[in-house]
């Protein structure tokens, strides 16, 4: 793993959330995902009628890198509060959701620095293996 600025990956996911989708739960999320290469892929949430179908905003980030060819990455940056909350001010930290946890580690493993955003400039780090202990991945399918 190499450095990164935390709070600028931070504070990148903290404007990623402004574009968030969430008519429904008024819980607007953004991401934003350091590749190895240097290039930033920022998410939100994408929610829809049909509620299942709805995307966290880690895996839109992730999804998008991945689909413009980033296959490793250096640090994850989340924020995600109620929808009218001033990111200016106080965040709560918003962990990644299990189903995320899991599409990350695909391509990670447990190193990872997952970044929480908590406003302010703030921030908390865990890594990915912290928040999903004995998971399973690639290397248990050889
Ligand atoms: N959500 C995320 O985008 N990421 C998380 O880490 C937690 C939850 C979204 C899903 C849904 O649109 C809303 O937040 C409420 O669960």
């Amino acid at each position: 793993m190499t450095s990164f600025d935390a709070a600028a990956l931070a504070q990148a996911a903290i404007d990623a959330r402004q574009q968030a989708y969430v008519p429904y739960s008024h819980f607007a999320v953004g991401a934003a995902l350091l590749a190895e290469d240097g290039r930033v892929f920022t998410g939100c949430n994408v929610e829809n009628a049909a509620y299942s179908v709805t995307n966290c905003a880690e895996r839109t980030a992730l999804f998008k890198a991945v689909s413009e060819g980033a296959r490793t990455f250096r640090a994850l940056a989340v924020a995600g509060a109620p929808q009218d909350t001033d990111p200016a001010g106080h965040l709560p930290a918003c962990p990644p959701c299990g189903v995320c946890r899991q599409a990350l580690f695909e391509f990670t493993g447990p190193q990872l620095p997952v970044v929480l955003a908590l406003g302010g400039g703030a921030y908390e780090t865990h890594t990915l293996g912290e928040l999903l202990p004995h998971a399973f991945g690639p290397n248990d399918l050889l």
